[in-house]
């Protein structure tokens, strides 16, 4: 019977496995080398993420050698002590302080006041402008970097320009233009106080292009309770006109928010008729050579592994076993099948040995025959 089992977990081992191949390498063949294909299609100004490769032939910028997102490989990036610790200014805005709330048909979009600055961490002063999201859908997580190539159910994005230019599309396409402090949202068991501050407004914006106020709040607490473990890369905008000027830093922290706020972000915003807003983020871009720099090694990292921080992997491809599980599954049975010829041997064993006992008993009387065996 055993014997059965374990042919039919290995057959559906194989099963998987080639199923798992086979599409792996259709996601491959496209993401690289369809370009000529998809070029020709629409070369408006409206652009949008079911074509990301449309972004080619109307953004020249967007086929540049620093684009953004990235997959983030944890192994490969290069801890560097020198990373200066990130100060945030001004972020504690109070009910005085009116945000515009934008659904502008890309993302939900939160405006900044300048006062709300970046002023340690980098080479200049850097002032908010906005903050946005990424999303997917229930079934796709939809964050636009990715740590070891898995996908967290939602990026956040707060958007900071040098200070030495006059304003946001002035610093845009300049080399050292923008900051970006961006966070990977999770799913918690807890509401999220902060993120309803935006997401309890949600269905005032749900159609393309209108936006509301909300009062002001302390930003600082959508971002991660630690700032000083993060990645820091040089990349580029996630949308047209992909310009290469983005210090990225990516926190190592996640932001937890409840499955239902999530599902309000992913299920509430529309654009044009009535179609839903959501998998709004860019497929991640090829490094060409870049490094990613961490501020923190693997000693230093918080080992917080509650199962509601883990995120869940990219689409329903995916969504199966992985190589590791099915890793685990087959180890996991040749163990079942070891323990369970020691167990056979080990009752053998006892058998044997209770012949012996029952004459000796006596002896061992305030002994438990188990450990003895041990
Ligand atoms: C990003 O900021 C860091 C810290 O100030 C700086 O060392 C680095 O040169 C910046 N990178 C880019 C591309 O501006
Ligand atoms: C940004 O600054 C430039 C240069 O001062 C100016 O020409 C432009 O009108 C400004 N744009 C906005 C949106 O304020
Ligand atoms: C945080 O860093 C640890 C250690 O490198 C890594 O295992 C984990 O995946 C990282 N998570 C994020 C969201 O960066």
């Amino acid at each position: 019977m055993l014997l059965k089992l374990f042919i039919l977990i290995f057959l559906s081992q194989s099963q998987v496995l080639a199923g798992k191949s086979s599409s792996s390498s259709e996601e491959d063949g496209s993401s690289e080398h369809d370009d000529e294909e998809h070029g020709k299609g629409s070369s408006h100004e409206h652009w949008g993420y079911d074509d990301q490769e449309a972004w080619l032939s109307t953004f020249h910028d967007c086929s540049g050698k620093s684009q953004s997102p990235i997959d983030i490989e944890t192994s490969k990036a290069i801890y560097d002590p020198s990373l200066p610790h990130i100060e945030l200014e001004g972020y504690d805005l109070t009910g005085q302080n009116a945000l515009i709330l934008q659904n502008n048909g890309h993302t939900l979009q939160l405006s900044l006041p300048k006062t709300m600055r970046l002023v340690k961490g980098f080479k200049d002063v850097y002032l908010a402008a906005q903050l946005h999201f990424h999303w997917g859908t229930i079934e796709v997580p939809g964050s636009e970097h990715t740590i070891d190539d898995v996908h967290f159910p939602a990026e956040i994005h707060v958007v900071h320009y040098n200070s030495k230019y006059a304003n946001m599309s002035e610093a845009a396409s300049k080399a050292d233009g923008l900051a970006v402090l961006g966070g990977f949202i999770g799913i918690g068991l807890r509401e999220n106080d902060n993120y309803e501050k935006i997401l309890s407004v949600l269905r005032d914006v749900s159609k393309e292009d209108s936006d509301i106020e909300i009062p002001g709040f302390n930003v600082r607490h959508l971002l991660p309770k630690n700032l000083d473990r993060f990645y820091r890369y040089k990349g580029s905008l996630t949308t047209p006109p992909c310009f290469q000027t983005v210090n990225w830093t990516m926190f190592n922290d996640t932001i937890m928010v409840s499955r239902k706020q999530l599902a309000a972000l992913e299920d509430t915003l529309k654009i044009g008729q009535n179609k839903l807003l959501s998998k709004n983020f860019r497929t991640p871009q090829l490094l060409h050579g870049r490094t990613v720099l961490s501020s923190f090694t693997v000693d230093n990292h918080n080992p917080d592994d509650s199962p509601e921080k883990k995120p869940f992997p990219r689409s329903t491809e995916n969504a199966g076993l992985s190589r590791g599980d099915l890793l685990a599954i087959a180890f996991g049975a040749l163990f079942a099948v070891t323990l369970l010829g020691f167990s056979m041997y080990a009752f053998q064993q006892r058998r044997n040995n209770s012949k012996i006992k029952k004459d000796s008993r006596q002896n061992v009387i305030y002994k438990p025959a188990t450990k003895e065996e041990v």
